[in-house]
């Protein structure tokens, strides 16, 4: 096995060497020296081999040069580039997270809705149906049930659904536009323990507007005010629009000030209504690279000061992909399962059609599904390797290949090209040519 494994990513602008772990997250910028240093520790597996190379090239004697080396060996072990791959064992991952769809009925109506609400909205599970879906996740190992839908606030029973999660012992949340929270509910979700996600599409009423109807930003404001008036965890979900881009990093200030736990921003996906709004939503490469790019700043900022920001990059820049880092980008098949409001199971909320279904939780078991389930395996084992056009590309394991649901939907295939691939090369060249410019270099 090589000293340095063969994943780093090496970017040259400029003269200078950018060398980057996807595995720690860890990277060094260094000169033409330290960087012929780096590939022939990327090629041998033995450092005598490596010194006496190094040697050669400083013309010095191999005391000397072994000296330089381990000081070199040591800045790169204290900076993630030295870690390598554990085993990744084949056995079955235990999914953290339940999504079950409550309803599709929302009072929200969302313009780019991935889900378009509406459709089949008077067909619901039961409470009962939802309680015996529960009991599996728990048997499964699940640990949080996410309520989702829809919005699950227009359910009358929603109290007595997170009831019977927590009494089980799993942590409970659901995801919402807070519309019509009331100060009993809100008081009871406190007592409970539960978890909110609220969507909010903008700092200000205008940016959310837009997208969730007017009046609803002050509507959420006063929602937001009852959790934090009795104690409820929240977070807050942006979904990035050509219209609320430039708001992100307003988004990001008032998230701090309401007190939220985290903040995270998804581009809009080209699903449900907003394929048909395409040219108005979809946000430019340039656009993203800016905002991705603002968004670093303001999460590098904040780091350990309560508020985590959540985007695309940060797996990789904070903390690296870890052992698994070939696997696809999103839980599917590992760490999600996802109930529809027909009680399919799916292997997330974007895979509903009748060809994704993989069983239904009122017949089937949930456990034999997820165990047997041809497609929650071939996700289990696609890597981004897989992927045609993702096998050359040098992020490939930054990336891990974007949403496998977007390349269907675009293009018939589950290994196609999926929409975010200009954004994030634009940005992680933009973003390792600024580390490369601004860090010093580290010679041999
Ligand atoms: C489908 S909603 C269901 C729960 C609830 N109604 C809500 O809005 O939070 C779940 C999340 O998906 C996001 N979402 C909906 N359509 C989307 C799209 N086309 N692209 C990206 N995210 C989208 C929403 O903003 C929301 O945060
Ligand atoms: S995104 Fe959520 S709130 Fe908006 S229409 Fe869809 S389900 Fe309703
Ligand atoms: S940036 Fe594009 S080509 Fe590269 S791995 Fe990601 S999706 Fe694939």
């Amino acid at each position: 096995m090589p000293l340095i494994d063969r994943c780093i990513v090496h970017l040259v602008t400029d003269g200078a060497h950018t060398f980057f772990n996807p595995i720690s997250g860890g990277y060094l910028v260094t000169d033409d020296l330290g960087a012929r240093a780096i590939e022939l520790m990327q090629k041998l597996d033995d450092e005598d081999e490596v010194i006496e190379s190094l040697a050669g090239i400083l013309g010095s004697d191999s005391l000397s040069t072994a000296a330089r080396y381990v000081t070199f060996t040591d800045t790169l072990k204290a900076r993630g580039l030295l870690e390598k791959p554990l085993p990744v064992t084949g056995s079955l991952p235990t999914p953290f997270f339940g999504f079950i769809e409550v309803t599709r009925q929302c009072q929200t109506m969302c313009r780019i809705c991935a889900i378009d609400t509406g459709r089949g909205s008077n067909i619901v599970l039961t409470l009962d149906e939802i309680k015996a879906i529960v009991d599996q996740f728990k048997a499964i190992g699940v640990k949080m049930v996410a309520l989702t839908g829809g919005d699950p606030l227009v359910r009358d029973d929603l109290l007595d659904i997170l009831r019977y999660v927590r009494s089980k012992d799993l942590i409970a949340g659901f995801s919402t536009s807070l519309l019509s929270l009331s100060e009993q509910l809100a008081s009871a979700l406190g007592e409970l323990d539960v978890k909110v996600q609220v969507s909010l599409d903008g700092s200000k009423p205008e940016t959310n507007d837009y997208n969730r109807g007017k009046g609803s930003f002050e509507r959420a404001r006063r929602g937001i005010d009852l959790l934090n008036k009795h104690g409820v965890e929240f977070r807050i979900a942006f979904c990035i629009m050509k219209h609320n881009i430039g708001d992100s990093p307003d988004m990001v200030d008032l998230a701090e000030r309401l007190g939220a736990r985290e903040v995270a921003f998804r581009k809009v996906k080209l699903l449900g209504r907003a394929l048909r709004l395409k040219d108005e939503v979809y946000p430019s490469p340039e656009e993203m690279t800016r905002a991705y790019t603002l968004l670093y700043r303001a999460a590098y900022d904040r780091m350990d000061k309560g508020l985590r920001i959540n985007a695309k990059y940060n797996s990789v820049f904070f903390g690296g992909r870890g052992s698994d880092y070939k696997r696809l980008p999103c839980g599917a098949g590992r760490n999600i399962i996802h109930i529809t409001y027909k009680g399919d199971i799916v292997p997330c909320s974007l895979f509903t059609e009748d060809k994704f279904v993989q069983g239904n939780a009122k017949q089937d078991a949930i456990a034999e599904v997820w165990e047997k389930s041809e497609l929650l395996n071939c996700f289990r084992t696609t890597s981004v390797d897989d992927i045609p056009k993702c096998k050359t590309c040098r992020y490939r394991y930054f990336c891990g290949g974007g949403c496998r649901a977007e390349a269907y939907f675009l293009e018939g295939d589950l290994l196609g090209n999926c929409c975010d691939c200009e954004d994030l090369i634009q940005f992680y060249d933009y973003f390792l040519s600024c580390i490369a410019k601004s860090s010093p270099k580290v010679s041999l």
